[in-house]
Formats: structure tokens, C-alpha cells, sequence
């Protein structure tokens, strides 16, 4: 292996930082400025090229250039390794003219760039050090190292998202991955974007090492000096990336399918091909860039990016003027909402004490609370750990000291209101006082409250950990400190704040309420619930809304409908399934047959596709009038608010970008079309 040079004084940037120590390690550590997180910008690349092309195969007569026998890439921030691409960029680009153009240069630039790292990488020992997060183009960074060490602890993550922004991994993931996990495995993290830790990081392959944090230097400098052979694939997994590929991509087809239409989701699609075809390598071919890049799945998707991160920044309040450190929640009702929201609570960290009237409801909650928690966490003293900060509170201790107060209790205003009246003097006086009420304004609820404006809704949605959304209701005279403080707590525990004002259904149940009935006016008319599921579902939707509705109970709809609805407008439908006692799930009937709370699948006529469509375009007008009424009402600030809260509360087509989005679209294409 030829001696390789590099001369420090050479090469200056304000992103990498480099040492050569005594062991002749070069030491290359990502720092981007006035950032939290490292991002593989433009200019971080353009000084990652630039430091590739400095090594030299012999020492210069300058006393600077020094020997160097091995590099290992790290970061220096607490939040990980690298975030990947910058999405800003690539956003700047979606608006310019020459889009398509402008990103396949982007995609080709990432590409040479660790084809150059790899080929340094044969020559000189390279090392990725993962601490913390690790995301796509920062993966993709790793994986054309030679070796990859990750860090054991809870936040060292890697994944490659890029599916989830309908764009793809362009700059060499498709190919690397492959040949160090096998395929299935590969395409496993390819096709779903999911997050790999470092334990099983180091199982599949994908890592050399899964080290200690406090070794994780010395156990790269032990594999420059080393240089262990890595790990080989076995021969069927060989067989798999060569003469096999062919079937391996058959296969992957076929789950694709089930799970997304090309037309709605070209990337998983074209990512298929691309490997196929080219071994991930776009330049190839870049009509398979195009389609992916050119849909206008791809705009919307990174459109939904910014909306979560829209929603995480209402959380991030800069002072909390409430001005308490949030870390005991109380939660009153271990129902089916309470016990969820408690469990969520205690995941994120928080002691939380939960409090029912019913001893027999509490067990079962904390029963329940067992299982996610083991589901949850595979280490034990995590497990252990969590389960400890869940404390059964059947008599309220926790009320005076806690600093969240969440009411979970069955939705009756006389029970709630009367509840808060009883718990407002032991509650400390800087705690949030919160109910996650679905219907009863906030207003009535506070009606009998020394301080009325003390009140807030945190308003989360069925089941609680998979649902990304949660509501804040706020009245007219809430105390900015209060909702303040909501945003923060929300944000402690993951979840997505919405603001929206006091009004009935707020605006995910207020959205959804006439489209659910539309579904079922539809029925009425003579079509099967298979019918109208279908035609939802290929529209988009992740689930048909009767089906919907059997999951949440029929029994709530109706109570929900007369609220909501005037005599003689619940549809017939829902009228005689409820007086049958045939209340969906729970019961095993409803809209459809259950068993073991699985659907049961029966046969019916299919639509045809146009049919289907306009079925489909027929059941959702409603919902995006009625977005639209709620943006012009002021329930909700703005039409981006708007359309982000309807994606992460209800599962609306992420690919359509959202309800009013949508209708834009159409109203655009209507336009061009007179
Ligand atoms: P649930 O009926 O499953 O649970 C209510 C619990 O409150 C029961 O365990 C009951 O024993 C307890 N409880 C009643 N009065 C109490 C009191 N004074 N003190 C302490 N505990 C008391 O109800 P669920 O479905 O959990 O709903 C709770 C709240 O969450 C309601 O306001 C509901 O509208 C809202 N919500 C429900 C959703 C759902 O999908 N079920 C979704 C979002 C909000």
C-alpha cells in the first residue's frame, strides 16, 4: 500500500476540523457552524472534495505534509453525525425553472464525491465514528467508508429517509448497502426510511463495530492499525446481488404493491429499478431521477417535511415565561385515551401518577402499560426504568405536584366541570390545568373556575402512540403562559402541537365529521362499505372511513352525529346498526364482521377505476370544504396549519400534500384548462 501525505496547512474550512496525532490518524471532525445538527451542504461537500484531492502519494519537500496512516471521520456535535442532505436547498431548488436539471446535478455531484471517498478508502484506511444520529446523505457518507464504528447509546440512529420525501439515495446507498447486509435486509431500510441502532446496526452488517462510548476512539484507531478484513456476505447473499438480482427485485415489487400505487409513489419504484438496472447509480439513466424528482409527489412530501417542522417549532417556546421545568404529569381517567396518554408520558421521560375512580380500570391500565413498555424498549433496565416513573395514584396525590394536569375522564360536561372545580385549589399554581375533551367547548368546561383562563385542551388522538398530532384548544382568554408551556410539554413528548381555537370538533374532528357521513349517506345509496373503503383507499387514504368507523365505535359516532347534526340527518345506516347493538370492533359487528379484532374480508363488486375516483373525489369534497370554512373562520391560523393538521391527525394522502393543496391544484388545473 503506497504512503499517503497530507499537508494541514493546505486545506482550511469552516466545517471540518482536522488533527493528525502522534499515530499518524487523521482525525476529521464535522462541525458545521451555527447549526445544531451537521448538514452535507453545498459548501461542506465542496471542502469534503477539496480534502479528498489533498492527499498525495509522496511527501513534498514542505515540512507541513505529514504521513498519515489512517482517517476517521467524526462529529462534534451532541446531536449525532450528520443529518444528510440540506432539505433547504433541495426546497430552493423545487421553485426554480430548471428544477429537474439543477437536482440531477445534485444527485451526480453527491455521487463522485463518495465514489472519490470510496476509492480513498482502498487506499488508506477510513473510518466512520456514528455518534448520535446518522441520516441519509451522512448514511451514505458512512457507508463509503472503509469501516463504521457506532457508538452504543440511545440516540445513535441511522436511516435512510430519503423514501419518505419521495426523493431517493442517490448518492450511493442503493448500491453500498446491499453489500453489507444482503439485500432483503438492504431494501428492508431503503424501501420503509425506518432507524437502525447501533446493536442492531452491528447485527445486520451495516456496522464493524457497535463500541462503548467511552472506547469509541480507541476502537477506531485499533482498526487503523489493524486493519481486520470485514465481514463477508454469505454465499446466498451473493447469489441474491449477482444472478439472483433479478428475483430479489421481483419479490420487492410485489411488497411494494401492497403497500403504495406507482402513481402515488414512484420512488419505492424507481429505487427498485435503479439497483436493478444500474446498481443505484443515477447517472446512468437519469430518466429514473425525473420520474422519481419530477412528481408532484416529491414537492408534496418535502412540503409535508416543512409543515413537521413548522409544527415542532410552535413547540420549541424560547421561554417558557411559565417558567416551570416540566416533569410530573398527572393524568385523571385510565380509560382507553388516559392510560395511553400516561404510558406515552412515562416513555418520554416523565414520573407520571394516574388517577381513576376505578381500581379495576387502573389495573387494567397499568396491565396494559406493561406490555407497550416491554413492546416498547428491548433493554431491561430501561423497561424497568420506564415502569417505575407509572405510579397508580387511585386517591390524587399527584395533583399537588404535579406540573401537567391532564382530565381524561368520560366525555360528560357536568362530570368535567365539576372535576376541575374540585382539583383548581390543590393544584400547584404554575401547573397546566388540560383536558383532552373531543367535543365540550373549553369555555363551558371552565365556567365555574376561579381563573377560567388557567384552562387548556390538549387534545391527542386514538391510539395515542402512532397518532403524531395533538390539538391545543385555546379560548379567547387563555393565559399566554399556559399555552406556552402546552407547546413545550407537547414538544417533550414527540408529539406535533396544533393551535386551534375552542370550537365544536375543533378542526381534525370538524373535518372529518362531514366526510364519515358523506361515507355513510353513500352506503344508504346502495354502495357496499367494501366499495367505498376501496375507492378511499387507492385514493390515498391509509384507511376506508367505515372501517374507520367500526374502529372507533359506532356508538361514539351517534352520540358524536347528535351533537353535530340535526334530527333526520344521521344517516340510516348508522341508525340500525346502533339499535342492533352492532357497534363495530368492539362488538365484532358493525360495517364489517370482526374477529379477534381483525376485519373480517368478505367478497363485493368491484368499481370500476373512473367510478371509483369520482366516488372517492365525491366523498372528500366535504371534508375540504370544510377545511377551507375553518381557515376562513380563523379556528385555524393559515391554510399550511391547516393542511398539516388534517395529514398528521387524520393520515389525508400525504402525496396530495394536504386538503387545500389539493383543491389549489385542481382550481389551477381548472384554470389552465378554459
Ligand atoms: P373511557 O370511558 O375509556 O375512560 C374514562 C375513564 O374515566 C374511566 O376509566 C372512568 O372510570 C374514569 N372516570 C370517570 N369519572 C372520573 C372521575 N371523576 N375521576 C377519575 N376518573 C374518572 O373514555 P375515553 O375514551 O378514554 O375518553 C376520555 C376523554 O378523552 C373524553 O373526554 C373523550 O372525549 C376524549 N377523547 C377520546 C378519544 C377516543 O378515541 N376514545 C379520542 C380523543 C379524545
Amino acid at each position: 500500500m503506497l504512503k499517503k501525505f497530507f499537508n494541514l496547512n493546505k486545506f482550511s474550512s469552516n466545517s471540518w476540523k482536522l488533527h493528525i496525532d502522534d499515530e499518524k490518524i487523521l482525525w476529521v471532525t464535522l462541525d458545521c457552524p451555527d447549526r445544531s445538527a451537521n448538514i452535507l451542504s453545498n459548501v461542506v461537500r465542496k471542502d469534503l472534495n477539496i480534502l479528498i484531492d489533498g492527499f498525495t502519494n509522496q511527501s513534498t519537500n514542505n515540512q507541513d505534509s505529514k504521513e498519515v496512516i489512517g482517517i476517521v471521520f467524526k462529529s462534534d456535535k451532541k446531536s449525532g453525525f450528520a443529518a444528510g442532505a440540506d432539505i433547504t436547498e433541495f426546497k430552493s431548488l423545487a421553485s426554480t425553472e430548471n428544477f429537474i436539471e439543477q437536482s440531477r446535478n445534485l444527485v451526480i455531484d453527491g455521487w463522485n464525491l463518495y465514489e472519490k471517498l470510496e476509492i480513498l478508502s482502498k487506499d488508506i484506511p477510513t473510518v466512520a465514528l456514528v455518534n448520535g444520529f446518522c441520516m441519509g446523505g451522512g448514511f451514505e457518507f458512512a457507508l463509503a467508508c472503509k469501516y463504521i464504528v457506532t457508538v452504543d447509546q440511545p440516540k445513535t440512529k441511522m436511516a435512510l429517509p430519503e423514501v419518505q420525501l419521495g426523493i431517493y439515495p442517490g448518492w450511493g446507498g442503493i448500491k453500498r448497502l446491499p453489500y453489507r447486509t444482503g439485500a432483503f435486509v438492504a431494501f428492508e431500510i431503503i424501501l420503509t426510511g425506518k432507524q437502525i441502532d447501533s446493536r442492531k446496526a452491528k447485527k445486520i452488517g451495516l456496522s464493524d463495530f457497535s463500541s462503548p462510548p467511552r472506547i469509541a476512539n480507541l476502537t477506531c484507531k485499533r482498526l487503523i492499525h489493524t486493519q481486520p478484513p470485514k465481514k463477508k456476505l454469505s454465499f446466498i447473499n451473493y447469489l441474491l446481488l449477482g444472478v439472483l438480482r433479478p428475483v430479489v427485485c421481483k419479490i420487492l415489487l410485489s411488497q411494494i404493491k401492497k403497500r403504495v400505487i406507482s402513481e402515488h409513489y414512484p420512488a419505492p419504484y424507481g429505487i427498485i429499478d435503479l439497483w436493478r438496472k444500474y446498481d443505484g447509480n443515477p447517472s446512468v439513466d437519469l430518466s429514473i431521477h425525473d420520474r422519481i424528482i419530477g412528481s408532484d409527489t416529491t414537492k408534496n412530501l418535502i412540503r409535508i417535511f416543512f409543515l413537521r417542522e413548522r409544527l415542532k417549532s410552535i413547540g420549541k417556546v424560547k421561554n417558557n415565561v411559565h417558567g416551570n421545568s416540566l416533569q410530573h404529569v398527572h393524568v385523571i381517567g385510565a380509560g382507553t385515551m388516559g392510560a395511553d396518554i400516561a404510558i406515552w408520558c412515562a416513555i418520554n421521560g416523565f414520573k407520571v401518577t394516574l388517577q381513576d375512580t376505578s381500581e379495576k380500570q387502573l389495573a387494567e391500565a397499568f396491565s396494559n402499560a406493561n406490555k407497550s413498555i416491554r413492546k416498547k424498549f428491548k433493554n431491561k433496565a430501561i423497561v424497568q426504568k420506564t415502569l417505575d416513573k407509572l405510579i397508580p395514584d387511585i386517591d390524587g396525590f399527584g395533583l399537588k405536584i404535579a406540573d401537567v394536569i391532564i382530565e381524561a375522564i368520560v366525555e360528560n360536561l357536568d362530570a368535567k366541570k365539576l372535576l376541575f372545580k374540585k382539583i383548581e385549589p390543590l393544584v400547584k399554581s404554575n401547573a397546566i390545568l388540560a383536558t383532552n375533551t373531543s367535543s365540550i367547548r373549553l369555555e363551558e368546561i371552565s365556567s365555574e373556575l376561579m381563573s377560567p383562563k388557567r384552562l387548556v385542551g390538549i387534545h391527542f388522538f386514538n391510539p395515542v402512540r402512532q397518532m403524531p398530532l395533538v390539538e391545543v384548544i385555546k379560548t379567547e382568554i387563555v393565559d399566554k403562559s399556559v399555552l406556552n408551556a402546552t407547546y413545550d410539554f407537547i414538544n417533550q413528548i414527540g408529539k406535533l402541537p396544533l393551535p386551534v381555537k375552542s370550537s365544536p370538533g375543533f378542526l381534525v374532528n370538524a373535518v372529518l365529521g362531514p366526510y364519515l357521513q358523506n361515507s355513510m349517506r353513500s352506503v344508504d345509496g346502495g354502495y357496499t362499505p367494501e366499495q367505498v373503503d376501496v375507492a378511499m383507499k387507492n385514493w390515498g387514504m391509509p384507511m376506508g372511513p367505515l372501517e374507520l368507523l367500526d374502529v372507533v365505535g359506532l356508538d361514539i359516532m351517534m352520540a358524536a352525529g347528535k351533537v353535530m347534526l340535526k334530527d333526520g340527518d344521521i344517516p340510516q345506516c348508522l341508525e340500525e346498526l346502533v339499535k342492533r347493538n352492532h357497534l363495530g370492533k368492539k362488538t365484532n359487528k358493525g360495517f364489517y364482521d370482526w374477529k379477534l379484532g381483525k376485519k373480517i374480508i368478505r367478497k363485493s363488486k368491484a368499481l370500476n377505476s373512473s367510478e371509483a375516483f369520482q366516488l372517492a373525489e365525491n366523498l372528500i369534497t366535504p371534508l375540504i370544504k370544510k377545511t377551507e370554512h375553518l381557515v376562513k373562520s380563523g379556528i385555524v391560523e393559515d391554510s399550511e396549519l391547516a393542511d398539516a393538521g388534517v395529514i398528521f391527525g387524520t393520515g389525508f394522502a400525504p402525496f396530495r400534500g394536504g386538503p387545500l393543496n389539493y383543491q389549489n391544484k385542481k382550481n389551477k388545473e381548472k384554470v389552465a384548462s378554459i
